[in-house]
C-alpha cells in the first residue's frame, strides 16, 4: 500500500496504471473509517484492477465550523485498516493541494439539492460537489463508489457526473449497519454512551415503517416516524421525508411507478445522524 500526499506523486502512479491498461476504482472518504467505508473499498477491489482511497476532511462541505473542527480524525487507524484490506493507494492531500486558490466552482442541482440535507445544510452539496469534482479531476477513475447511507449525496453525485459529462461510472453500495441496526457513521463515535444506546431506535423505526407503509398514507407514516423517534428523550428528528428514489421529489400519493425512499435526519444533540430505507410495498387501496 502506498500513501500519497501530493497530486504530482498520485498522477505519476496513475499514469503507470493506465499505461498498463488497468482500471482504477476510487473511494472518496473523510476518514474515521469503519466497515461501511470498507465495504465500498472491497467492492472497488472486486470490480477494478487498482483501488485508490482518499482521506480528506473537506472544509467546504461543513456549514458549521465546530462540526468541521470536531469531525473525528484517526489517520493512523485508517491507514492500518486500509493496509489490512489490501488497498493499493491511499491519497491524503493537504487543504492547499485540493484548494490552491479559494475561488472554486459553484454548482446548481435544482430541486434535488434544495430539499432534505440541501434545505437544512445550505451550501453542503456545493462543497461536496467541489471536492468530488476536484478529486475526480485529479484521480480520473474509471469507477467511483458511494454509499446509500448518504442517499441524497449519491443522487447528487450522479447528477454532477451527468452535468459535467465526466467519464466515470458511479456505483452505489448498500448501507452497512451495526448489529443493533444503527447505520455505521464516523459520527457515531462522537455519541455519549446514553445516546449510543438510544440511537438504534432510528433504524428500528425505519424498518417498522417499511411494514406500516402497507397500511398508512405517506403523511400518517411520516408523522408516526417523527413521533416515535421524538418520544425518545435523547433523539429529535430534523426532517422525515418520503421521496422518489430517483428524482428525490417528495411523494404524497405515490403511484405504482414510484420507487420510494424514506429519509430522516435526527439530532442526538449536538450530533446529527442520517439514515434511510427503501419502502418496497404499497397497499394500493390506501391511495
Ligand atoms: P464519508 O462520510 O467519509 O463517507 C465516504 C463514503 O462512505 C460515502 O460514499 C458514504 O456514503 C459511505 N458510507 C458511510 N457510511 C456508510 C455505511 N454505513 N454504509 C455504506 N456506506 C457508507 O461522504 C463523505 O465522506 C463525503 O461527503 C465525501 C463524498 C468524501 C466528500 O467529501
Amino acid at each position: 500500500m502506498i500513501i500519497i500526499h501530493s497530486i504530482k506523486h498520485l498522477q505519476e502512479l496513475t499514469e503507470i496504471v493506465r499505461k498498463k491498461d488497468k482500471t482504477i476504482g476510487f473511494v472518496p472518504t473523510m476518514g474515521a473509517l469503519h466497515q461501511g467505508h470498507l465495504s465500498l473499498v472491497k467492492t472497488s477491489m472486486q470490480q477494478c484492477d487498482y483501488t485508490i482511497v482518499s482521506i480528506f476532511v473537506n472544509p467546504t462541505q461543513f456549514e458549521n465550523s465546530s462540526d468541521f473542527k470536531n469531525y473525528p480524525r484517526t489517520q493512523e487507524a485508517d491507514t492500518a485498516l486500509l493496509y489490512e484490506v489490501g488497498v493499493d493507494f491511499v491519497f491524503i492531500p493537504s487543504e492547499k493541494e485540493i484548494y490552491p486558490t479559494p475561488g472554486i466552482r459553484t454548482f446548481r442541482f435544482g430541486k434535488i439539492g434544495a430539499i432534505m440535507e440541501g434545505a437544512y445544510r445550505p451550501g453542503h452539496f456545493n462543497g461536496v460537489a467541489q471536492v468530488v469534482s476536484r478529486l475526480f479531476d485529479i484521480v480520473q477513475p474509471d469507477m467511483a463508489f458511494f454509499g446509500e447511507k448518504d442517499y441524497q449525496q449519491l443522487v447528487i453525485i450522479k447528477q454532477l457526473v451527468k452535468q459535467m459529462d465526466l467519464p466515470v461510472e458511479i456505483e452505489s453500495c448498500p448501507i452497512v449497519r451495526e448489529s443493533d441496526g444503527l447505520a455505521m457513521s464516523s459520527r457515531n463515535r462522537l455519541l455519549t454512551t446514553e445516546q449510543r444506546a438510544h440511537a438504534p431506535l432510528i433504524a428500528r423505526t425505519l424498518f417498522e415503517a417499511g411494514d406500516k407503509i402497507k397500511k398508512m398514507s405517506i403523511n400518517t407514516l411520516k408523522e408516526w416516524v417523527a413521533q416515535t423517534i421524538d418520544a425518545d428523550p435523547y433523539l429529535k428528528t430534523e426532517y422525515v421525508e418520503v421521496v422518489n428514489a430517483v428524482t428525490l421529489h417528495p411523494l404524497k400519493r405515490p403511484t405504482e411507478a414510484d420507487i420510494m425512499q424514506l429519509c430522516v435526519a435526527v439530532y442526538a444533540d449536538p450530533i446529527r445522524l442520517i439514515d434511510n430505507i427503501r419502502l418496497d410495498k404499497i397497499c394500493k387501496s390506501k391511495y
